[in-house]
């Protein structure tokens, strides 16, 4: 298979959609998000999910999503309803699909057979092969110790996504607020979980997501636990209502200053190491000696800024 799934689509905001809710859909066209992810798994009750594959398809087929990542989250293998989420979906909507995430992912396996399954069924309906990518979320302690694996079991996989809600389940957190800090421990808890997860994705050039705030009317909590995850180097994180989405491409975005800063490294590093600069390895900017490695960090910066319309 000859991939050509795009792993660096703007996803500084995710926003989770329910699949079954037609006004939710609808409005969620308008709003300013990186990637919309139509959700066939715990946003839909179990009686709602074959209605909602339908309205998905048609959401994908009729709706505007100009600009955003378009994805649909099926449920995981241990259910009954992944392998028909993936084919009404898929065979219903393919050419206007990005992304299937798959939640829950344990192992590689999972991930090998969702790959199979859509070549499958992009090769019956005549689609490009390989090109529906795949978001991968990490939601229990099997998944992540086997993230690894997960994230270079297919070159369909885009993304890696921390899923903080069910994993603090899963390994028995003691709290109820996700992304808070459990009381009693004097330190970071998710500290060793996103470096986990952003170590997989970036060996694999892969991007990293963090997952869901639900405390939607904290906007300074939101600020906060999204502020870490963008410090460490995640690309993005989902956003549950429309109050979130600014906040999320502000937060994955760089600041103006450190934009600013970040050309003038490049500028300056252009220069020293071309002919009328003395073809130098490094040189000064202001008080800073800025070398090769300075010139990388400045690019990482520099891009995130440029797709943010800096
Ligand atoms: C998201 O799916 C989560 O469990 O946090
Ligand atoms: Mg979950």
């Amino acid at each position: 298979m000859t991939p050509s799934v795009n792993r660096l689509r703007p996803r500084r905001s995710c926003l989770a959609v329910p699949g079954s809710n037609p006004r939710f859909l609808e409005k969620a066209q308008g709003l300013a998000a990186d990637q919309v992810f139509l959700d066939l798994e715990d946003a839909c009750a179990p009686l709602a999910k074959e209605g909602a594959r339908h309205t998905i398809v048609d959401a994908l087929n009729n709706g505007d999503w100009t600009g955003k990542t378009r994805v649909v989250r099926v449920n995981d293998w241990t259910t009954h309803w992944t392998y028909r989420d993936v084919i009404t979906v898929v065979e219903g909507a393919g050419p206007n699909l990005d992304c299937i995430m798959l939640p829950k992912v344990q192992d590689a396996q999972q991930i090998v057979a969702l790959d199979l399954l859509l070549t499958q069924i992009e090769k019956t309906m005549g689609f490009e092969v390989g090109r529906i990518g795949i978001e991968a979320q990490i939601e229990n302690a099997r998944g992540l110790v086997n993230v690894d694996d997960i994230a270079a079991a297919s070159p369909r996989v885009e993304t890696i996504i921390f899923g903080p809600a069910d994993f603090m389940a899963s390994i028995n957190m003691k709290s109820l607020v996700v992304g808070h800090q459990p009381p009693g421990y004097g330190a970071d808890a998710y500290h060793y979980i996103l470096m986990r997860i952003l170590m997989a994705a970036r060996a694999n050039d892969l991007q990293a997501i963090d997952g869901p705030y639900l405390q939607i009317r904290n906007s300074d909590g939101y600020r906060e636990v999204a502020g870490r995850a963008a410090a460490l180097g995640f690309d993005g994180k989902w956003v549950l209502h429309p109050d979130q989405v600014e906040l999320a491409n502000e937060i994955f975005s760089p600041s103006q200053e450190d934009y600013d800063h970040a050309e003038l490294i490049l500028d300056a590093y252009d220069y020293c190491t071309s002919e009328a600069g003395g073809k130098k390895g490094s040189a000064m900017l202001g008080d800073e000696m800025i070398d090769e490695a300075s010139r990388k960090m400045a690019l990482v910066i520099s891009g995130k800024g440029r797709a943010a319309g800096m």
